[in-house]
């Protein structure tokens, strides 16, 4: 079982994301356990202050480097393995994507900080910390809803939750975008749905689903198509696109 230690001042804010649907049934089949850690139960001081003004002066709080060692360094030693991966969310952080999240899937513990927005000392970043990832190019006002992110697109690969055949074919399609998905009624508001699909002929259907992606692919995300494992097939599929004047 895969055990993901989320320590933050605001515990609350995943009982939400982790008590529906997938992510609620991986913990129930014991794939995954998620331990919501309060920063605050590892203050020592009466107010339980988690954060400081910043040293030199300049606005917001900064999160104070005690809590955070003292209880990385609990969940540690509670840890069966020797020593657990500790991930600082933080917008300065390299960027997450599909890989990151199979690289983490792989570990057996996590325990993931999550910042604020104004920052943690550096101390942590500098000696606790083994890895720092940002969901992406915007500010959010805690690593929080990242977190929630991060469990969510790991917690999803580990093995037991999906059938085979779809991270399978998720695999197969990787940096692609996918392809449009239909289902009943075949005529909806004077829409249909594209008659390939209704033929039964799966070969000629696998072929339009994977031009259908391409398509996708190279109008919104052009810049997937470099990484993205392509055939001969697709390769020509694509040249023809390019000549081609778009309206949608
Ligand atoms: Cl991990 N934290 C914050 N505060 N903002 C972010 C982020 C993380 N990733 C993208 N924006």
């Amino acid at each position: 079982m895969m055990i993901i230690d989320i320590l933050s001042i605001f515990p609350a804010i995943f009982e939400g994301p982790f008590s529906e649907s997938m992510i609620k049934r991986a913990i129930e089949k014991k794939l995954v356990l998620i331990n919501l850690v309060d920063l605050r139960n590892y203050t020592e001081d009466r107010h339980r202050q988690v954060d400081d003004t910043p040293y030199g002066g300049g606005c917001g709080m900064v999160l104070k480097p005690e809590p955070l060692f003292k209880a990385v360094e609990d969940l540690s030693s509670k840890s069966q393995i020797q020593s657990p991966r500790v991930i600082l969310l933080t917008p300065r952080g390299r960027r997450y994507n599909q890989d990151t999240a199979v690289e983490l899937s792989a570990e057996e513990h996590l325990i993931m900080i999550c910042g604020r927005y104004e920052g943690v000392d550096e101390r942590v970043r500098a000696s606790l910390v083994d890895d720092e990832i940002s969901i992406g190019d915007y500010v959010l006002t805690g690593g929080e809803l990242a977190a929630a992110v991060i469990a969510d697109s790991v917690v999803r690969l580990l093995p037991g939750l999906l059938t085979n055949d779809s991270l399978k074919e998720e695999s197969f399609t990787e940096s692609l975008l996918e392809y449009p998905h239909y289902t009943r009624p075949a005529v909806f508001r004077n829409m249909e749905v594209p008659g390939i699909l209704l033929s039964g002929n799966h070969q000629e259907i696998s072929r339009w689903r994977r031009q259908q992606s391409l398509k996708r692919t190279y109008l919104s995300r052009p810049d997937l198509l470099k990484k993205a494992p392509l055939t001969t097939e697709d390769s020509n599929y694509l040249e023809e696109l390019k000549k081609r004047d778009f309206d949608q």
